[in-house]
């Protein structure tokens, strides 16, 4: 099939690589001109596992184009996928300014009937206004779809050729039946639904998920209260089957482009519509007030920060990605540098990302044991696993006393690290009876 995809962040990327890697003609389309250009010369603007052969087996099978959205003369291709980004207004609201432009570029540059496929994460009944607004008088007759995609990143391909579910909404069977041949070969579920319906669906997925994070980080800190084990309490109840294991690690919160952007859009549409989402709202402050939590147990265990060194270990909103978009480990740095205290800071791959949203006062080693040399106190802020795997006894040696480690991701070995002469903090993980 020929496919455009307008917009080449991560989404559209994945998605390009990968359709074209599926036997499809694909066009990726964007504003910026730099990006384009260089796509088309084999290079990435961001890190993914597994898209860079993918391009450089598009590019030169010739499956794979890229063009600059001024460039393009006319659109000429069965489908269009729209993946651009919708990220939050001040309000909170998702921000529809550049799906709108999409759309209306789609409508100037087509002179055929085309499939739309929205790829982007819009609110629930963005779908139905949007095609009152482009699509009901335009002569074409182009056939709107809600798509929406179930990505995480650094497993982004695993997740598009093997889905858990395909969802697509529509109030065409045609344009149904046009994009269920995208994902032909994956055997994955289809829910075919109504375009609303569609929305919600992803809404409530990152809301759901993100909800588990929030609700697990409320056990931690009781579990700090009561002296419980939260690694004991959250196998215990992710073996009954109907709570399962994932989304459910204590730590310093959720990040990235996606979680608190659309809680937040939830919460604002609810609002909205006059409903007061009351669980939503606490699952937004128990993620914020996550972020201070390694900040006050510093505080608690040397005073006043100021002057003193801390290391910070993982830029990245996860492991596997370059991505520090609402970094929870930035946030913690922020608040660091208002108390005084001097950072060291590294990542195997977000640090350029890192440094454009951070002050110049940071500083950037190019290893962890760079940072962690005399520091009185590391916080672990992203689980990658050359930092979970740090030779900890060398760690001990090069960081100066207290020798405190704050594990943000509750993955770190509690027991070799103390038996280094580390101070060992998780959350939810103190042994009983261990004062706070
Ligand atoms: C998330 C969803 O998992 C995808 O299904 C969805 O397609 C995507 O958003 C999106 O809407 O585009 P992603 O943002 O890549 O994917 O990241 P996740 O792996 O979901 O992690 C989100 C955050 O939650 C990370 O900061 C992670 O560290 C945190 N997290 C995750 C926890 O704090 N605890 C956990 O148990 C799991």
């Amino acid at each position: 099939m020929n496919v455009a995809v307008l917009g080449l962040g991560y989404v559209g990327l994945v998605a390009a690589t990968a359709l074209a890697g599926a036997g499809h003609h694909v066009l990726g389309i964007d504003l910026d001109k730099n990006k384009t250009q260089a796509l088309q010369n084999g290079r990435l603007p961001l890190y993914e596992p597994g898209i860079d052969e993918l391009l450089r087996q598009g590019i030169s099978k010739g499956t794979l184009r890229f063009s600059n959205v001024t460039d393009v003369v006319e659109l000429n291709c069965e489908l269009v996928m729209v993946a651009v980004s919708t990220p939050s207004l001040p309000n909170g609201a998702a921000d529809l300014s550049q799906v709108k432009s999409a759309l209306k570029w789609i409508i100037e540059k087509t002179k055929k009937p085309v499939v739309v496929v929205m790829k982007s994460t819009v609110p629930p009944g963005t779908g139905r206004k949007l095609i009152d607004m482009y699509f009901s008088s335009n002569p074409l007759k182009h056939q709107y779809v809600s798509n929406p995609e179930f990505l995480k990143e650094g497993q982004a391909l695993k997740d598009w050729y093997h889905p858990d579910r395909i969802v697509i909404g529509s109030e065409c069977n045609e344009a149904v039946k046009k994009v269920k041949e995208l994902y032909v070969n994956t055997g994955a579920p289809v829910v075919v639904t109504d375009t609303t319906t569609a929305e919600m669906i992803k809404y409530a997925a990152n809301a759901f998920l993100a909800t588990r994070i929030s609700f697990i980080n409320e056990i931690a800190g009781l579990c700090d209260l009561t002296g419980a084990n939260i690694d004991d309490v959250t196998k215990g109840i992710a073996l009954d089957p109907r709570i399962g294991t994932n989304f459910l690690k204590a730590g310093i919160g959720y990040g990235g482009s996606c979680f608190p952007k659309d809680v937040r859009a939830l919460d604002f549409l609810s609002t909205a519509n006059g409903y007061n989402f009351e669980l939503l709202k606490a699952v937004i402050n128990v993620n914020n007030r996550q972020r201070f939590w390694p900040v006050s147990r510093l505080k608690q265990r040397l005073g006043d920060l100021a002057g003193k060194v801390v290391a910070i270990l993982g830029l990245a909103f996860k492991p596997g990605t370059d991505d520090v978009r609402e970094s929870p480990a930035l946030y913690i740095i922020h608040l660091l540098m208002e108390e005084g205290a001097l950072v060291r800071a590294h990542d195997p791959i977000a640090m350029a990302n890192a440094a454009r949203f951070l002050p110049p006062e940071v500083t950037f080693t190019e290893t962890a044991m760079e940072a962690l040399h005399g520091a009185g106190a590391a916080v672990l802020t992203t689980e990658w696993p050359e930092l979970v795997n740090l030779a900890w006894p060398e760690v001990a040696h090069c960081m100066q006393p207290p020798r405190i480690v704050i594990d943000g991701r509750n993955c770190l070995p509690a027991k070799a690290l103390l038996s280094c002469g580390l101070v060992y903090i998780g959350i939810g993980r103190q042994p009983p009876g261990a004062s706070l």
